[in-house]
């Protein structure tokens, strides 16, 4: 089965007002920037490396690369939007994935959802407080023949029942 859902990483998280982003950071984003800015289609490696450095995107990683290359803050914000194993948020350790696509969505992927709310103590979008896990809600994983779909990490769940989810989640502690 297939979906016709775009594949979207939900943006609903407010960024926080000190985004954690130390000199440190900024002095490797300036290197792998140096590294590759005058190679055509490096904005996406020059990404993937800031974000490992940095956790996530926030607006002034992005402003910061932009200067650096030379090209528009938007093209660098459309980019990392664009893409969804970049974030603008900060992420948990574990970053838990639920697919709410069509195929997931009728076999109840929303009662996995409640179930880690509840279970966590967080929203959708939010990390918690030990900075474990972290909780997204997607549109179509592209495995929608397992649906409902759990991914963690770089972990797919399939027929994941509501009532089993945590045993999934406490593989990670
Ligand atoms: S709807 Fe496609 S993986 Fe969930």
């Amino acid at each position: 089965m297939s979906c016709a859902s775009p594949c979207t990483t939900p943006k609903q998280v407010a960024i926080p007002a000190d985004d954690g982003i130390t000199p440190e950071m900024y002095r490797k984003i300036d290197v792998i920037v140096a590294a590759h800015k005058d190679k055509p289609g490096s904005l996406i490696p020059v990404l993937q490396k800031s974000q490992e450095v940095c956790g996530y995107l926030p607006h002034s990683v992005q402003r910061h690369i932009a200067k650096g290359m030379k090209i528009s803050p938007s093209v660098v914000f459309g980019v990392a939007t664009f893409y969804s194993f970049f974030t603008l948020v900060p992420r948990g350790k574990h970053v838990i994935r639920v697919c709410l696509g069509t195929a997931c969505y009728v076999k109840r992927s929303e009662e996995i959802i409640d179930k880690l709310k509840g279970e966590l103590g967080i929203k959708v979008g939010e990390i918690t407080q030990d900075g474990k896990y972290s909780l997204e809600a997607v549109r179509c994983l592209g495995a929608c023949g397992l649906a409902p779909v759990v991914v963690v990490g770089q972990d797919t769940y399939g027929d994941v029942a509501a009532t089993k989810v945590m045993e999934i989640v406490k593989k990670y502690e």
